[in-house]
């Protein structure tokens, strides 16, 4: 039986770092868009499933944008945070930054917004636990969440 207490959004952020490696590069020696997305995905799916303690897949990326190329040698970190949970689907917000390990200087890279969608035992949608804001900052993020839902369930309807 899932645990559906209440949780804190500070209780499931993720901090989570990666080097990017030549292989991660496209011939310019910046990350390739693509692998950025697979880590802000990983990111996001931490931060769901440590909310949830289910399952989680991802039912839709929006709004992600890429603010300035990131170079090989950097090292990259993203921070995932729960916005605000509906029934069985969460808001993540992901954002990147790219650090330079020569001086520590770090620049805004990417930001992103999925949605997570918790599974329960039989694979199916399953209620995930209520999010607690507790500070304006957290509640203010799940006013805008609430609002961004809005518009991609009328993109849905018309899909
Ligand atoms: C996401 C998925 C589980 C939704 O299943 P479904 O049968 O459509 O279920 P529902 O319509 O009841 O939706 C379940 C929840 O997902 C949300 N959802 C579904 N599709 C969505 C979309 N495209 N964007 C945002 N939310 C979505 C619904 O709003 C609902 O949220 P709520 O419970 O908080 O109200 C299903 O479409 C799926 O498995 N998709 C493939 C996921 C995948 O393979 N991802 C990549 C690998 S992780």
């Amino acid at each position: 039986m899932s645990d559906l207490t209440a949780k804190l959004a500070s209780t499931s952020k993720v901090e989570m770092t990666q080097l990017v490696m030549p292989p991660d590069a496209t011939g310019l020696g910046i990350a390739f868009g693509g692998r950025v997305m697979e880590w802000t995905d990983l990111a996001a799916s931490m931060a769901a499933m440590r909310h949830a303690r289910m399952p989680v897949v991802t039912a839709c990326i929006d709004q992600l944008s890429f603010l300035a190329p990131i170079r090989v040698g950097q090292i990259v970190v993203l921070r995932a945070r729960v916005n605000a949970v509906f029934g069985s689907s969460m808001e993540v917000e992901v954002n990147v930054v790219a650090e330079d390990p020569a001086n520590g200087e770090r620049r805004d890279c990417c930001e992103a917004f999925l949605t997570l969608v918790a599974l329960g035992p039989s694979g199916t949608p399953a209620k995930a636990p209520i999010l607690l804001p507790q500070t304006e900052e957290e509640e203010q993020r799940a006013r805008e969440a609430v609002a961004r839902r809005a518009a991609r369930m009328a993109r849905r309807r018309k899909a």
